[in-house]
């Protein structure tokens, strides 16, 4: 009886917990004190765990948070236990230009629908990546994306009489979401020769893109617990036994590669990126697979599609807000037309866009102020170490940059870095045009 009512823990449970007690407190004060990042200035939480960047990244401010940080410590910010931003001028060319450092863990999420789906962008080793890349990139190329340009004109119509339509009712609408429907349409169309249909019917078909805010919250944050996400849903068994709600999206990419092969022949007149990555595995099958060129489309129209959404937002948004700008553009676009023909379509040609240049240094600077992509970019350090900003870097250390943090460096674009400002255009425009910072700067 008595040993029914005793409520002390036994023996065993009680050493088990103080084990873990004590193996936690050493983790913690290894990390804070005895790290080699343990110098690295940044939040207490982030010095012992993930947990700082996961809180940031749910709360949706992890760019504005860096930006401060940066500002009160300076080029290098401890961001987790072990990954430091890195704000450096030369951050870019060290780390992002540095094609041998192998990209953080993080990318391994992006191996839709499992982790045998490998993409160049989930391959994390740099030559496998480079080998990947190398057999997609035909998709990719201008010249092909440009035989699209048709099918992407009727996209951006149909955004226009949408437009029309609400301007002539005088009703309400959210920009953002039509943005969004153009770009994934758009994307359709260049990748696979087929709209989702966001545009035609003017809705969110499924509630795809409703449903891939909440999508991109766990992958940004399950990425750093990618075994989990393999154990819990990012496996084979799932992926056969067809159960993850991956939607409207999900199904009508596969949807359209599948009939694209079933109905596979020479058709120049479709020469889409799915059409070029389906050439390159029918030349070579033993390096490309059903499953690579699933994996490449399927994480293009993500990669594709919310960035150039945000991207359209961020542009128009900073061009009414900003007076003068938006007529001086207008003006710009009618005076080419004027002057070259090709005024009666609405839609500008991807050959006349290209010269607009005040109108590129819009878009551009439009990309400075919301950059689309507010993760950091990680990549780890190899063997030999890495040097940068008088500080070494030891092999294993994850060195991240983040895009707004860049574009807000009051070192790089001086004390108004934080306003869209077209005296910036300069530094954004192509080196090989007519313009020089000072003949554009005369001409705005
Ligand atoms: C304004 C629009 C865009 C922005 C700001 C943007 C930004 C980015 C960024 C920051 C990355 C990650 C790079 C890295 O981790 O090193 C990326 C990767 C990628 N983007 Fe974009 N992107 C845009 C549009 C597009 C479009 C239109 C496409 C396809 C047609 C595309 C396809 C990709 C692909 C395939 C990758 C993975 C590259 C790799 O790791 O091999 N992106 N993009």
């Amino acid at each position: 009886m008595d040993l029914l009512l005793d409520k002390t823990p036994p023996m065993s449970w009680t050493l088990a917990i103080q084990i873990i007690f004590a193996t936690l407190t050493s983790i913690i004060l290894h990390r804070r004190l005895l790290h080699p990042l343990s110098p690295i200035p940044g939040p207490t939480l982030a010095s012992i765990s993930r947990l700082w960047h996961i809180r940031h990244i749910l709360k949706g401010d992890q760019n504005t948070q860096l930006i401060s940080l940066h500002k009160k410590h300076g080029h290098f910010v401890r961001l987790a236990h072990n990954e430091v931003s890195v704000s450096h001028p030369d951050a870019i060319k060290k780390i992002l230009g540095n094609s041998h450092l192998r990209k953080g863990p993080w990318y391994r999420m992006t191996a839709i629908p499992d982790y045998r789906f490998q993409s160049p962008m989930a391959t994390t080793d740099p030559k496998k990546k480079m080998g990947k890349s190398k057999a997609f990139a035909s998709g990719y190329a201008l010249t092909n994306v440009l035989r699209s340009e048709p099918q992407v004109d009727n996209v951006i119509s149909l955004l226009l009489s949408h437009l029309d339509r609400f301007s002539q009712t005088g009703e309400q609408v959210n920009l953002d979401k039509y943005f969004t429907f153009t770009s994934f349409d758009v994307a359709g169309e260049i990748l696979f020769s087929s709209q989702f249909g966001f545009l035609k019917t003017g809705t969110d078909i499924g509630n795809a893109i409703a449903n891939g805010y909440w999508l991109s919250m766990y992958a940004s944050a399950m990425a750093f617990y990618y075994y989990f996400h393999v154990a819990l849903l990012g496996n084979l068994v799932v992926t056969w036994l067809n159960i993850l709600p991956y939607g409207h999206l999900f199904e009508t990419t596969i949807k359209a590669m599948k009939t694209r092969l079933r109905d596979k022949r020479d058709d120049e007149s479709r020469f889409d990126s799915v059409g070029c990555w389906f050439r390159a595995m029918e030349k070579d099958p033993e390096r490309i697979k059903w499953r690579d060129v699933q994996a490449v489309t399927v994480s293009t129209v993500g990669a594709a599609s919310e960035t150039v959404s945000c991207a359209l937002q961020s542009f128009v948004y900073y061009m009414i807000r900003t007076p003068g700008v938006w007529g001086r553009a207008r003006g710009e676009v009618l005076e080419l037309q004027g002057r070259e023909g090709g005024g009666e379509g609405r839609v500008v040609s991807w050959g006349q866009a290209k010269r607009l240049v005040y109108l590129q240094a819009c878009i551009k600077e439009g990309l400075r102020m919301f950059a689309p992509v507010a993760m950091n970019l990680p990549r780890v350090v190899g063997p030999e170490g890495l040097e940068i900003g008088g500080r070494r870097f030891g092999m294993g250390t994850i060195l991240s940059v983040n895009s707004w943090v860049m574009h807000f460096s009051e070192e790089i674009w001086g004390k108004d870095a934080g306003e869209f400002k077209l005296i910036f255009c300069f530094l954004h425009i192509d080196i090989h045009s007519k313009y020089t910072p000072d003949n554009f700067l005369g001409s705005i």
